[in-house]
């Protein structure tokens, strides 16, 4: 199965995604991971992307369209992947009709979790990482430990784009950019809507009902 998971920031996608990819034993491929582990690694793509994503803007479709073409064509997805945070523009999602094909893939559904604004300042805004790439949030999801997690007992850190200020600019950026990819796929009769407030296993039930599904 290949999934394309489609939120705003802090909707949950990462979380579920965790989730998703152990029951269903697809790859997750998050683009926002492939960067900042770019920028991490001072590589020339995180030096450029390094400038966008601190802002809150995207970073320029052709650098994401050369990151996903180069992933999808590795053997490791052949078994079914969830691509969390691409596409995100039209043109992206117009590179990966070309891509897919040529690959003998398809997308077999766009699982959109869907939250109002309000919620999503506070998620982001209180959000964990951990290097493992587990995630918490102060309130919502802490760890057993303030700062430890609770998976390998790593110190926990900010994102730095998790300001409320830049958090503002992704939002504007998802309804501006991302949202207009909702009705590109809802013409195909592929987009699955689930509600993304509430308890967290909870929501992954409603996206196992859908996945099982399909
Ligand atoms: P990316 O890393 O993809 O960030 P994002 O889309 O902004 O989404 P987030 O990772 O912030 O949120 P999430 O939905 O994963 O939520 P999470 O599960 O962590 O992209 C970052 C940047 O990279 C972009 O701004 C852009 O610059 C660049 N980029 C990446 N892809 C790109 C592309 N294709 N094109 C161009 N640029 C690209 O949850 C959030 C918090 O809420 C956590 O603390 C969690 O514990 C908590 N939480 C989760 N579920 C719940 C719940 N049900 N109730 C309460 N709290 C909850
Ligand atoms: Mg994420």
């Amino acid at each position: 199965m290949n999934i394309v998971l489609l939120g705003p920031p802090g909707s949950g996608k990462g979380t579920q995604a965790k989730m998703i990819a152990d029951k269903y034993g697809v790859v997750h491929i998050s683009t926002g991971d492939i960067l900042r582990e770019n920028v991490r690694n001072n590589t020339p793509l995180g030096v450029e992307a390094k400038k966008y994503m601190e802002a809150g803007k995207l970073v320029p479709d052709s650098l994401l369209i050369d990151i996903i073409k180069d992933r999808l064509a590795k053997d490791d997805v052949k078994g079914g992947w969830m691509l969390d945070g691409y596409p995100r523009t039209i043109p992206q999602a117009e590179a990966m009709d070309e891509i897919l094909p040529a690959l003998g893939q398809k997308i077999d559904v766009v699982l959109n979790i869907d939250v109002p604004d309000e919620e999503l300042i506070k998620r982001v805004t209180g959000r964990r990482m951990c290097k493992c790439g587990a995630t918490y949030h102060v309130q919502f999801n802490p760890p057993k430990e303030p700062g430890k997690c609770d998976a390998c007992g790593g110190e926990l850190y900010q994102r730095a784009d998790d300001t409320e200020e830049t958090v503002k600019e992704r939002l504007q950026a998802y309804h501006a950019q991302t949202q207009p990819l909702i009705d590109y796929y809802d013409k195909r009769g592929i987009v699955v809507t689930v509600l993304g407030v509430g308890d967290i296993k909870e929501i992954f039930g409603k996206i196992s009902e859908a996945l099982d599904k399909i």
